[in-house]
């Protein structure tokens, strides 16, 4: 199992070009499920969940191969085992994409239900709602969800898809894909504004299908009889450009990030102007510039377009450095706090409280061995790492690989101190 050993304190200061987006990859992956041929993902980023996902799509009969300049080709020709193995769901809670999709190209499908994770309880009560509302059926057994279509196949509905904590990402692709192949109209509430989900819908669009009121929370969706391969770029991964941006702001060093939307990203830039991290649109990018201290602030997480869940870990590890108290509020997942234990390991001084996080501001981090819980948790420790004084030790490092091309390839040209080892499992 490898681990990260980051000397500290560093300055970045450099270049860095953001990866597609993983989030945005993953279910446009699974839309490919939908059209009978070859489909051609450009953008798709060399991640160990990517490489998962085509293993599942391999498993379901597709053929999934990365070309040599990088495209994924999914040929979806032919789909002849409708099951998503609890071996691969287990490990990727993504895999549940494929549900919506699947069902609608081979009406009887079987897919293991995702358990619970180090973010929280991960329930799909929602998809599970959308796709009935569509007129499957749809029963548990054995830990796996059994869903078939009617005789007449899926119908358009109007379906709201709000829970307890705003819309669902996943359960709106999910439901979004089927309706693509449904009869008539489905309009879906409360759908997920989030840009990966706008983004697969315009390549949904691409390939034939019938959306409007893409990036609202309206999706209205005219049902096809069949959808097209197609060739289609992902969007940049607004996540790797936040922990970037973050990373620049913790070392007080100054990155210029291209391939980077800012207009995807206002609740972010506007809370690191808010601590006083200078962040300016530059072409196909920004350039971001820390400063020796940051003032604290309130971040909560919020679906899109409020603060992401997604950057909450790399946030507070920043906020640990400011200037006075802050509050960091989890409205998403509030469990999704594992990474403050660790950071207290390296003299952050940070109190839950419930949902919520009061950090108090130190004056520097200490460099010490911590433990990556989940991916976004194992960027907030690197962040930390290069940060504070010392040599940390991040283990676990297989969580940041998730999620992180190579990080510190990428890192390290920029006047980080990262280096891999393989250290023996426990
Ligand atoms: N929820 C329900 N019922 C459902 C589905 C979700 O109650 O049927 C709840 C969840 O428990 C959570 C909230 O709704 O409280 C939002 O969950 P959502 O379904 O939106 O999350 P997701 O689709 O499973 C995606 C991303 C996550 C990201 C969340 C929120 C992918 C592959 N995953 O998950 O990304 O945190 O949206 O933005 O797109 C990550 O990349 O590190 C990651 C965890």
């Amino acid at each position: 199992m490898d681990v990260f050993r980051i000397e500290g304190p560093i300055r970045l200061s450099g270049q860095v070009v953001v990866n597609g987006s993983k989030n945005a990859s993953l279910p446009i992956m699974a839309a490919a499920l939908l059209a009978e041929g070859p489909s051609t993902l450009s953008g798709v980023p060399n991640l160990s969940d990517v490489r998962v996902f085509g293993d599942l799509l391999g498993q379901l009969g597709c053929r999934v191969e990365r070309a040599a300049n990088g495209d994924v080709r999914i040929d979806a020709t032919k789909v002849d085992n409708p099951v998503g193995d609890y071996e691969i769901v287990r490990k990727m809670r993504a895999s549940i994409c494929i549900l919506g999709p699947l069902l609608a190209r081979c009406r009887r499908v079987e897919v293991s239900m995702p358990g619970g994770c180090a973010i929280g309880d991960r329930p799909i009560n929602l998809h599970l709602r959308g796709l009935r509302q569509l007129g499957a059926e749809i029963h548990l057994k054995n830990g796996y969800v059994i869903a078939q279509t009617p005789a007449g196949g899926l119908q358009g509905a109007s379906i709201f898809l709000g829970g307890s904590f705003g819309s669902t990402v996943l359960g709106t692709a999910n439901v979004m894909m089927a309706a693509t192949l449904a009869k008539g109209r489905t309009v879906i509430e409360s759908a997920a504004c989030e840009p990966e989900i706008a983004d697969l819908a315009r390549c949904l669009n691409r390939m034939g299908a019938r959306i409007s009121g893409i990036g609202s929370p309206r999706l209205v969706i005219e049902g096809v009889d069949r959808l097209q391969p197609v060739e289609y770029e992902v969007i940049p991964d607004r996540i790797e450009a936040g922990t970037f941006m973050a990373a620049a702001a913790i070392t007080g060093g100054e990155l210029h990030i291209t391939n980077c939307r800012l207009d995807d990203m206002m609740a972010v830039v506007d809370k690191l102007r808010e601590i006083g991290v200078t962040v300016e649109a530059a072409e196909d990018g920004c350039s971001v510039a820390g400063s020796e201290r940051f003032r604290p602030a309130d971040v909560t997480t919020q679906p899109y377009p409020g603060f992401p869940t997604d950057l909450q870990a790399q946030f507070m590890a920043l906020l640990a450095l400011a200037d006075g108290n802050s509050v960091v509020i989890e409205k998403i997942f509030p469990d999704r706090f594992m990474h403050v234990a660790e950071l207290n390991r390296m003299a952050a001084d940070l109190r839950k409280e419930g949902p919520a996080v009061i950090v108090a501001g130190v004056k520097k981090l200490v460099a010490a061995p911590v433990m990556a819980s989940d991916l976004r948790a194992s960027a907030a420790l690197v962040l930390a790492g290069m940060a504070a004084e010392g040599t940390t030790t991040v283990n676990r490092v297989y969580h940041i690989d998730r999620g992180y091309e190579r990080i510190e390839e990428r890192l390290n040209p920029l006047g980080a101190k990262i280096h891999r080892e393989d250290a023996p499992a426990p």
